[in-house]
């Protein structure tokens, strides 16, 4: 039953071992198979990557066979790098440091712990999304780290408990893939390499690898199993952009797609990625994510980390008896030096690790990565972590407070904070709901690092208590706090902890909300702040009168109390809007809240079919009209308030409005016609109230046959107190369309195109129309 499968399917069958043809039929299963896509498309130097590939060619044509293959997968080194490929010394080339992870450099010291991911979506901001990667990749080329083992944006965030949905931005594509782009373009301003993370489809941590189940059965990754047109409009959109933006690298995935390894689908690497994205740079593999030999190879896969454990000689092998092109090899080799020439690391590089020791007790200089010019940028980064949700009757920004009562265990900094656990801080894939051992500013596992200090809430509060002639007084411990009668504000710290390698077992949990519960009973302002990584609800208490404000504070780094104080205060103003819609109930989230198990006749393949096919988040919501959220895709509150005005649509007077894009020579990113301007969108925005702040305009169109509204559009602009602003939206060809399967092709459909702007997504006061 696996020869309608072709050559992929082969590759399946030796991934799966015995026993598979079993379970998985093509009538039981609901997609099932993943359609071979060979040979692998060649790396030819396309777009701006032509001098970098005459200048590979050149290197690889002097390359043995043995050299090639050791280009091919990592080594252990005397470095702290998580993955390492080793020097050809007599062709100069000294070797390629990656390492961890998209939030700060991991596994040394001397660095910046930056906000999050999640966080940088709740900013809606651009700009700061290219200076916040920009500074990021000074200090790892500081550290001679050649490729960063980030940014991401997979997850996208399809299952609300998701484990790593705090690591990328947020649950739509359009907003992540601005947010990539930005960041992909500031991490390589530095030289630095990008590795785009995880390809493809990989939205759960449940089943992420191969186990063994308790009676010693195989259990395979689970599959994502999607069709072709939520691929494209959902989950690749974001990798799209990135590699629009110049991406060096893509990290393949850890679980199935269509039951085929992440690492070894033709249809994801030679096929989307390759061929159709036009990709020029190499995949890696997640670390220990390889589970073919030669077949992975032939797939699209360029290099394996940490180590292979089934290439090395085997390659040589294989050219020899036939299984694979001695082209591959080359083309393989190729892709991972034109990068390292296309980000002139032959000229302007460190020496790879150098600041990246062992460990932190082995002998090791001090290489110094923080600067006094990153510091406005990585406070402004952790500011617009920040969402404030609830404001009753402006009760922020505070006014001159002389009691502050400071009470939950996320106000303080962990009470030991040394890199004796080899730089990670604190817990490393522990599963649990809260973090009680320090205040949550980074979430768990890879994306965490070891920051050179943490200011906590309470320190920052002190600060400021010290500066105006304020009370403090604090309860870090107990669930039934005592409050001070006289206390003008009493802030309750909670978090919900998510961490890699597991998914989240709830949304909330009862001992955060009895903590805030009880100092709400007993302080009529009371306002809560959640460093959540991901979505957390608050039905326990978002409607309880006391409950006077309500702060989404995501992750915001090693800054997270500073930044908080400001915007206590009102030296800030918050501009932070949520990437992802906060649901009333858990339940609303429907088949989406958890992630998928093994089950029935697939307990031993586990099968995720994501049969909701772009209905995630907010267009699921919208879909189901009477789902009504607690907090809408795009809300976000502000000191200031804003009205909208003026909406004017007009389409490009040079744009084509052809059903399809004009056939062109694939660039990277793909047919260079979908990023033809096609339609402006400008509106006026003016700031009503009496405070300077910005606001993040949001446009959202209706597309014919498709969801309610998608975000299309976003300008983060400053407006002075009675001023207006003009917002403008650019939407390229294909912001417009859809997927057409059949043509296979980005599809301008006939019709009407509903246009909306305004505050979030379910509050547009301006509506307009485009026909095509
Ligand atoms: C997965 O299967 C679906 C249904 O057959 C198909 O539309 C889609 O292109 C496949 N995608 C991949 C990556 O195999
Ligand atoms: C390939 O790598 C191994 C392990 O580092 C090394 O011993 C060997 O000399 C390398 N081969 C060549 C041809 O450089
Ligand atoms: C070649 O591949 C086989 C599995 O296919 C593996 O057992 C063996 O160790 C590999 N040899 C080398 C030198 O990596
Ligand atoms: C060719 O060599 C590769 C690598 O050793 C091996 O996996 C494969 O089975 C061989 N195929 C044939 C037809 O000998
Ligand atoms: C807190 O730290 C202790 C060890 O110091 C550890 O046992 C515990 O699991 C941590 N708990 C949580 C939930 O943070
Ligand atoms: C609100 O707080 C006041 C104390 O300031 C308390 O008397 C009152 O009962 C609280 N209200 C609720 C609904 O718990
Ligand atoms: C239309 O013209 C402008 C200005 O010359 C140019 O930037 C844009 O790319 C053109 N758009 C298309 C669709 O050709």
């Amino acid at each position: 039953m696996f020869t309608s499968w072709g050559k992929t399917a082969l590759l399946l069958g030796l991934a799966l071992g015995s026993g598979a043809q079993d379970v998985i039929t093509s009538d039981t299963a609901f997609y099932g198979q993943s359609p071979p896509v060979y040979p692998s498309p060649e790396g030819t130097g396309l777009g701006d990557w032509a001098s970098a590939y005459t200048k590979a060619k050149a290197f690889v044509a002097q390359l043995s066979d043995d050299e090639k293959v050791n280009l091919t997968a990592g080594v252990s080194s005397n470095t702290g790098c998580s993955g390492f490929i080793q020097a050809i010394d007599r062709l100069g080339f000294p070797g390629i440091c990656m390492s961890d992870a998209g939030n700060g450099l991991r596994g040394t010291d001397y660095v910046n712990g930056w906000s999050s991911g999640i966080s940088v979506g709740a900013s809606w901001n651009r700009e700061l999304a290219l200076s916040r990667a920009t500074y990021m990749g000074q200090e790892y080329r500081k550290k001679g780290v050649n490729m960063i083992l980030g940014p991401v944006v997979g997850p996208l965030g399809r299952v609300a408990l998701g484990g790593r949905n705090w690591e990328g931005y947020s649950t739509d594509p359009y907003l992540s893939g601005i947010l990539v782009s930005e960041t992909v373009k500031g991490l390589q301003s530095q030289n630095v390499a990008t590795s785009v993370k995880h390809y493809i489809a990989n939205e759960q941590e449940t089943n992420r690898n191969p186990t063994t189940d308790s009676d010693g059965n195989a259990v395979q990754s689970v599959s994502s199993n999607i069709d072709d047109k939520t691929m494209h409009e959902l989950y690749l959109w974001p990798f799209q952009d990135a590699v629009l933006a110049g991406a060096t690298n893509m990290m393949c995935s850890y679980q199935r797609i269509n039951n085929s390894y992440g690492c070894q689908n033709s249809k994801t690497l030679n096929g989307l990625l390759k061929t159709e994205l036009g990709f020029q740079g190499y995949v890696v593999t997640d670390w220990g994510a390889q589970h073919a030999g030669i077949a992975g190879a032939n797939a699209g896969l360029d290099v394996v980390m940490p180590r292979s454990s089934t290439w090395n000689s085997n390659l040589t092998d294989a050219i020899a008896n036939g299984t694979m092109e001695a082209s591959r090899l080359d083309d393989m080799v190729t892709r991972l030096i034109a990068t390292w020439y296309y980000l002139d690391q032959d000229t302007v590089f460190p020496h790879p690790g150098v600041g990246m020791p062992s460990s932190a007790s082995s002998p090791h200089e001090a290489v110094i990565a923080t600067s006094k010019e990153a510091k406005p940028v990585l406070l402004q980064s952790a500011i617009e972590s920040h969402v404030l949700v609830k404001n009753t009757d402006n009760t922020l920004p505070l006014k001159s407070p002389k009691l502050i009562s400071v009470f939950g265990y996320d106000a303080y900094a962990p009470l030991k904070y040394d890199l004796s656990n080899n730089f990670n801080f604190g817990l490393d894939r522990e599963r649990s709901d809260l973090y009680q051992n320090g205040t949550l500013y980074v979430g768990g596992g890879s994306g965490q690092n070891s920051p050179a200090y943490i200011d906590a809430p309470i320190d920052a509060i002190k600060r400021r208590a010290y500066e105006d002639g304020s009370s403090v007084l604090w309860d870090f411990t107990s669930e039934a706090p005592t409050v001070d009668y006289t206390s003008d504000v009493c802030l309750v710290f909670i978090n919900a902890y998510a961490t890699e390698g597991y998914d989240r077992e709830a949304l909330s949990d009862t001992y955060s909300d009895a903590i805030v519960t009880n100092v709400a009973n007993n302080c009529g302002n009371t306002i809560v702040v959640v460093h959540n990584a991901g979505v957390r609800t608050a039905e326990a208490w978002v409607d309880h009168t006391n409950v006077t404000g309500i702060i989404y504070a995501h992750l915001p780094g090693q800054d997270t109390g500073r930044a908080l104080v400001e915007l206590l205060y009102g030296d800030s103003n918050p501009s932070g809007r949520l990437p992802y819609t906060v649901a009333k109930r858990p339940s609303d989230y429907g088949a989406l809240l958890e992630p998928s198990q093994p089950e029935g006749q697939y307990q031993y393949f586990p099968q995720s079919d994501f049969s909701e096919g772009v209905y995630i988040d907010y267009r699921a919501f919208d879909k189901d009209d009477d789902i009504e959220p607690q907090y809408p895709f795009g809300y976000g509150l502000s000191y200031t308030t804003f009205d909208y005005s003026d909406l004017k649509i007009s389409k490009t007077s040079n744009a084509s409005s052809a059903a399809y894009p004009a056939s062109a020579s694939i660039l990277p990113g793909g047919n260079p016609r979908l990023f033809d301007e096609l339609v402006t969108v400008t509106a006026s925005v003016k700031n009503t109230g009496t405070v300077d702040g910005q606001e993040v305009a949001q446009l959202y169109i209706g597309i014919p046959n498709g969801p309610v509204r998608q975000l299309r559009g976003f300008d983060k602009v400053s407006i002075k107190a009675g001023s207006s602003a003009s917002v403008t939206f650019s939407l390229t060809r294909r912001d417009l369309s859809t997927w057409d399967t059949n043509a296979q092709e980005w599809l301008l459909q006939r019709g009407t195109y509903n246009f909306y702007v305004g505050r979030n997504s379910r509050d547009l006061p301006l509506e307009g129309t485009l026909v095509y």
